[in-house]
């Protein structure tokens, strides 16, 4: 991001653009860039193989050369997209993400990894592509809708799982002190500033700590402290994402159902006390108010499971906690099916 005379590709949506695009247009400009724009339709369903297309269509018509730029502003459907574009074009250019939601902000902005979904599931193609930078400015929280605010908040209780309790009682006392239907009027206030930009880089230094040790999820590695870690909560989050044709539920929603379920899952088979899955409970809970699954059919949502093989053989594999901050991995073929339907029937109801 050196260069003072390039070209850079934004890469965005309509309603982001509309709010920070002028803003970012001119720092572009300011800085001696000539800022060319890509606008992607909002929603998770634009994270495809046909947006990714006309994304390289895109920089290939306004000649985006190796030494130009781009610029993924937006919410992590953006980021995955424009990053999986930035990777592949004339074999990768340099990054900068700019995350304007709070799931974007402390997980997908972080790390590296790009995707789009196929019908076959979600992130199922992509690459692990580091951005050159992140730029986080916590004020565009302030527009954000507060069910984004609850989804972003869901992956951060995941990430607090599994760290420990500092991490995890972090997200409750923040919830505790800015209740969620507050959270936007707070925004003007300094120690609300103040503690929002320590809360953001508390989850970042997290995920960034364990991509740095596990920067590509090795297969062999199936530590505690593994990438793979991070996927706690998302093998049911896939399957009801997938299930419900990514519309119906927010993907950080959907984490809030994983991580209640792969908590009342390890307590099923004897790994976790009842006293830390009633914590992830509530904070989940007071991360906000998650839309209801009971309708959903359950054959359904477990047959959607295998597509989320986060494997190198053929087997699922379940994060599991064994406390707060002690993750596991267990095969899928360890735990009964009856715990499984047991978990899942205890979650759907509350
Ligand atoms: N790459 C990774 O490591 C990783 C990690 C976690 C999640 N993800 C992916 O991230 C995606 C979810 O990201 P998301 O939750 O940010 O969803 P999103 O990108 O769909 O954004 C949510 C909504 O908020 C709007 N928006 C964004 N910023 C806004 C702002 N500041 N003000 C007002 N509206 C705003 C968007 O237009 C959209 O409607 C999923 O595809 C998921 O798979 C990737
Ligand atoms: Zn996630």
């Amino acid at each position: 991001m050196t260069n003072s005379s390039g070209k850079a590709a934004i890469v965005s949506n309509k309603k982001v653009f509309s709010i920070y695009g002028k803003f970012v247009q001119k720092s572009l400009f300011d800085a001696g860039f000539s800022p060319v724009v890509f606008l992607i339709g909002d929603g998770e369903r634009y994270k495809d193989f046909r947006t990714l297309q006309s994304a390289l269509n895109f920089l290939a018509e306004n000649n985006i050369t190796r030494t130009d730029a781009i610029i993924a502003l937006g919410g992590g459907v953006v980021g995955d997209l424009a990053g999986f574009a930035a990777s592949v074009y004339l074999r990768g250019l340099p990054l900068l993400q700019i995350p304007t939601t709070l799931l974007a902000m402390i997980d997908s902005s972080v790390g590296g990894k790009t995707a789009v979904n196929s019908a076959f599931g979600k992130n199922l193609i992509g690459t692990f592509y580091q951005p050159s930078g992140v730029l986080i400015d916590v004020d565009t929280l302030r527009t954000l809708p507060q069910r984004e605010i609850t989804a972003g908040f869901c992956e951060a209780v995941k990430q607090g799982a599994i760290s420990g309790e500092p991490l995890l009682l972090q997200t409750e006392s923040f919830l505790e002190k800015y209740p969620l239907r507050s959270f936007r009027a707070r925004h003007a206030d300094n120690i609300f500033q103040g503690e929002i930009v320590r809360f953001v880089a508390a989850q970042v230094s997290f995920k960034a700590e364990i991509v740095r040790d596990d920067e590509r999820e090795s297969a062999e590695n199936t530590g505690a402290r593994s990438r793979k870690i991070l996927n706690f909560g998302h093998t049911l989050a896939h399957a009801l994402e997938k299930t419900t044709n990514y519309r119906y539920l927010r993907h950080g929603e959907a984490v809030g159902y994983g991580i209640r379920f792969a908590a009342e899952l390890s307590k099923n088979i004897g790994l976790l006390e009842s006293k830390d899955v009633n914590l992830l409970n509530d904070v989940v809970h007071r991360a906000g108010k998650l839309p209801p699954i009971d309708h959903l059919d359950p054959e359904l949502v477990f047959e959607a499971l295998k597509y989320d093989k986060k494997i190198v053989d053929d087997s699922l594999q379940w994060i599991l906690l064994k406390g707060i901050g002690k993750p596991v991995i267990v095969p899928h073929g360890e735990i009964p099916l009856s715990a499984i339907l047991a978990s899942f029937n205890s979650v759907i109801r509350s």
